[in-house]
């Protein structure tokens, strides 16, 4: 098989955080190319219309990087066949602890089932593990102080929520 150039960064980015954008980014140490694909999870209910989840991650790229990432959405598709329709032979995942790794390790062997995608696991930045788009929502909303946790663009998105 050859070796993989292209690798997707899947999730809901409901916003995207820090965490995610530590991820990516060393995603691209690692591969030529990431694709960034924001996909509907069903276990979860939306907040942020697709478009404006696309948008704040593009936003929240540094310059740098903005040639080697893209950043699209995805309906109604199996993760698998999102990575065969853009090429890519790895899916980048971060953990920030064992229970990532319980609901992420059931995923990443179903996708290896399917279609050989391999699944690659980065080690959270520890100083992120607490941060996730759900806790950040909830805290933000009783009036908790994120700032230091999201992008300006997405502080923005959550202050326009109320
Ligand atoms: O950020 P999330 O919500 O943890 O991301 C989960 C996501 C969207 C990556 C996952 O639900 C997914 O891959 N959805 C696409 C549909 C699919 O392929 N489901 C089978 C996974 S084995």
């Amino acid at each position: 098989m050859t070796p993989t150039r292209r690798c997707v960064c899947p999730g809901s980015f409901d916003p995207v955080t820090h965490g995610h954008l530590d991820i990516i980014a060393r995603a691209t140490t690692l591969f030529e190319e990431v694709v960034v694909a924001i996909l509907h999870n069903p276990a979860k209910r939306g907040t942020f219309e697709v478009p404006r989840r696309v948008a704040m991650v593009q936003q929240a790229l540094p310059q740098e990087l903005a040639d080697r990432v893209r950043v699209e959405s995805f309906g109604g598709q199996l993760l698998v066949d999102v990575c065969r329709q853009v090429d890519a032979g790895a899916i980048v995942k971060g953990l920030r602890g064992g229970t990532d790794f319980a609901y992420e390790l059931p995923m990443a062997l179903m996708n290896k089932h399917l279609t050989g995608v391999e699944t690659v696991f980065l080690a959270g930045d520890p100083s992120l593990e607490h941060v996730s788009s759900s806790l950040v929502k909830e805290v933000h909303q009783y009036g908790g102080d994120v700032s230091a946790l999201v992008p300006a663009e997405v502080l923005a998105a959550l202050d326009e929520l109320g």
